[in-house]
């Protein structure tokens, strides 16, 4: 799975953890491929789920700053995803399951593609929007041009 630019939503910093999260789910298309990928694969599971939750934590500490109107239902998607992956963890930690890596790369590709270019992309262009205002009240300009702050 190649990065695209209609994943960009233009925040430096979360752009960078959508890469990785596309990263990981490289790793885990390879793992099923790879019949060697079961000694690895729980712990590739785990070092995702961790980045996922962290990187969910930082979406919903911007979200709390902002304030962003539609936090609760962005969280909850969130909550979901992470319940998902929790899942998978269990299933592929209780029997090695062979399909959980497959299932689990396809959730966070659903997670990245279907999240990302939604969800993602209102919260940011929200915070971008509100940035750029304030930027131009405070400076007395035009303010920055959007998708060019880097936070
Ligand atoms: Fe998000
Ligand atoms: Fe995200």
């Amino acid at each position: 799975m190649l990065w695209k630019a209609e994943y960009e939503t233009g925040i430096r910093n979360i752009d960078e953890q959508h890469r990785a999260i596309v990263e990981f789910v490289n790793l885990f298309e390879q793992a099923g491929e790879n019949r060697s990928g079961r000694n690895y694969v729980p712990g590739l599971i785990s070092r995702a789920r961790t980045f996922v939750e962290f990187h969910f934590r930082v979406e919903e500490c911007l979200m709390q700053l902002l304030p962003y109107p539609d936090a609760e239902s962005h969280a909850a998607e969130h909550r979901n995803t992470l319940r998902e992956i929790e899942r998978l963890e269990r299933l592929e930690c209780q029997t090695g399951h062979e399909s959980a890596r497959g299932e689990l790369a396809r959730q966070m590709r659903g997670c990245l593609l279907g999240h990302i270019v939604t969800g993602d992309k209102w919260l940011a262009q929200y915070a971008l929007e509100l940035y750029d205002g304030q930027s131009s009240a405070v400076a007395g300009t035009s303010g920055t041009k959007l998708g060019k702050v880097v936070c």
